[in-house]
């Protein structure tokens, strides 16, 4: 599959969804908070699906999982709290199964009338699912007469709700948010308009080699921050105090620097830094030069004149990219940086850049900071997006129906 493969895929659109069961796989993996939805940005994204079959007058039959219960029930990650959100949501009732396979699911599939809504309970209760067990596979499929999987958050598991149901219940098409997220992040990676700028940040440059060699091969500029900095400034021969460092890719580091100076792309590094004894807040922070971090300080965030830097960088972006903080944002005296980088994208937006949020850490950060109507996508898949950046392929993309060239 080509990362721009889901045109290659079928869609909702190509149902004929009316008085049929339309097995959904959605990612409503979201955070709970004293039996309540934390953040329903993940229920919210599936909105336009689960509208489309509605009016079509489909009886939609929706899965998920929700964290790790490790193959059994746990009662702490039961998806009744978010029956409760789709319904203010949909403003309709939905009705809940509190197994998603067996008797009782599937009577409840069968009693759902026309523009009727099921919830299925956490399919990770189950270990088959994880496992990608045909049987499990084949006991999700008796509950609808058709599959769409919008669940790009989990697209790079091979599981039976993703991968495994794809194979037997057909027809198997993409909803709207699955194809919305392939389209955006597949159009920035393949017809970018240009200049093309990407920033990476994040704890670690390990975690993001792949990404970090074929943005290589198509951006014209790669700014990087977060605590990976530290490894290309250790490459380099530059102070780096307690910060961390992946000593086993200092070479690698070096590797991907010299490569960058050979091709055209502009791979710029902070000049300054927030420096702190410790990464939790307990210590202040201060702002210093790179050079001038001691010893048995660590880089908690990028320094101000490197967010100036950065956002200059933006300037005349036509196409941005930006997978990862820039520093320990969770703590809100080191969030500055990740969010000054959210600001310039915002703004990069406001003058006709594409700008493409890679989900996880920083679509958080976007979040918070209260700008996602204001950048072009914040994708609703952290290992997914970065798993499609690195161009991998998605078990659960490519288990869907080819559209007939
Ligand atoms: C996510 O939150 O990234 C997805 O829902 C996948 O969850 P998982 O990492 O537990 O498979």
């Amino acid at each position: 599959m080509t990362p721009a493969g889901v045109f290659a895929k079928k869609t909702v659109r190509d149902l004929t969804p009316a008085n049929r069961r339309v097995l959904v796989r959605v990612d409503f993996n979201v955070p709970l908070k004293h039996g309540e939805v934390a953040d329903d940005t993940r229920i919210v994204a599936a909105l336009p699906t689960i509208r489309y079959l509605l009016e079509k007058q489909a009886r939609v039959v929706l899965m998920s999982h929700l964290g790790r219960p490790d193959g059994k029930p746990d009662p702490k990650v039961g998806l009744r709290p978010v029956a409760a959100r789709l319904e203010r949501l949909l403003r309709q009732p939905v009705a809940f199964a509190p197994d998603c396979v067996g008797a009782e699911a599937e009577a409840e599939a069968a009693a759902l009338a026309p523009g009727g809504v099921l919830l299925l309970e956490n399919l990770r209760y189950h270990a088959e699912e994880e496992k990608n067990d045909a049987g499990f596979a084949r006991r999700l499929a008796a509950l609808g007469d058709c599959y769409v999987n919008d669940a790009f958050g989990t697209a790079h598991r091979a599981h039976a709700s993703t991968e495994g149901v794809a194979r037997v219940l057909k027809p198997a098409v993409a909803g709207f948010l699955m194809q919305r997220e392939l389209d955006y992040l597949g159009r920035a990676l393949d017809q970018p308009q240009r200049p093309f700028v990407a920033i990476l940040g994040g704890a670690k440059i390990s975690g993001k080699i792949d990404v970090l060699r074929v943005l290589l091969g198509k951006v014209d500029r790669l700014l990087i921050g977060g605590a990976m900095m530290f490894t290309f400034l250790k490459a380099q021969g530059k102070p780096t105090g307690r910060s961390l460092v992946e000593a086993d890719r200092v070479g690698m580091a070096r590797e991907i620097l010299e490569q960058a100076g050979k091709g055209r792309v502009e791979l710029l590094l902070p000049v300054d830094c927030v420096a702190s004894a410790t990464a939790d807040g307990s210590a202040p922070g201060r702002v210093c030069r790179l050079e001038d971090l001691k010893p048995d300080e660590m880089g908690v965030d990028i320094g101000p004149e490197t967010i100036q830097r950065f956002a200059a960088k933006l300037a005349d972006a036509r196409t941005v990219l930006w997978n990862g903080p820039m520093g320990i944002f969770e703590v809100p005296a080191f969030a500055s940086g990740t969010e000054g980088v959210a600001r310039a994208l915002a703004e990069a937006t406001g003058r006709g850049a594409v700008t493409v949020v890679g989900g996880g850490d920083s679509a958080a950060a976007v979040q918070e900071a209260g700008l996602t109507e204001r950048v072009t996508h914040v994708s609703t898949g952290g290992g997914a997006s970065l798993e499609f950046l690195e161009g991998k392929v998605l078990p659960g993309v490519a288990a869907l129906d080819d559209r007939e060239s």
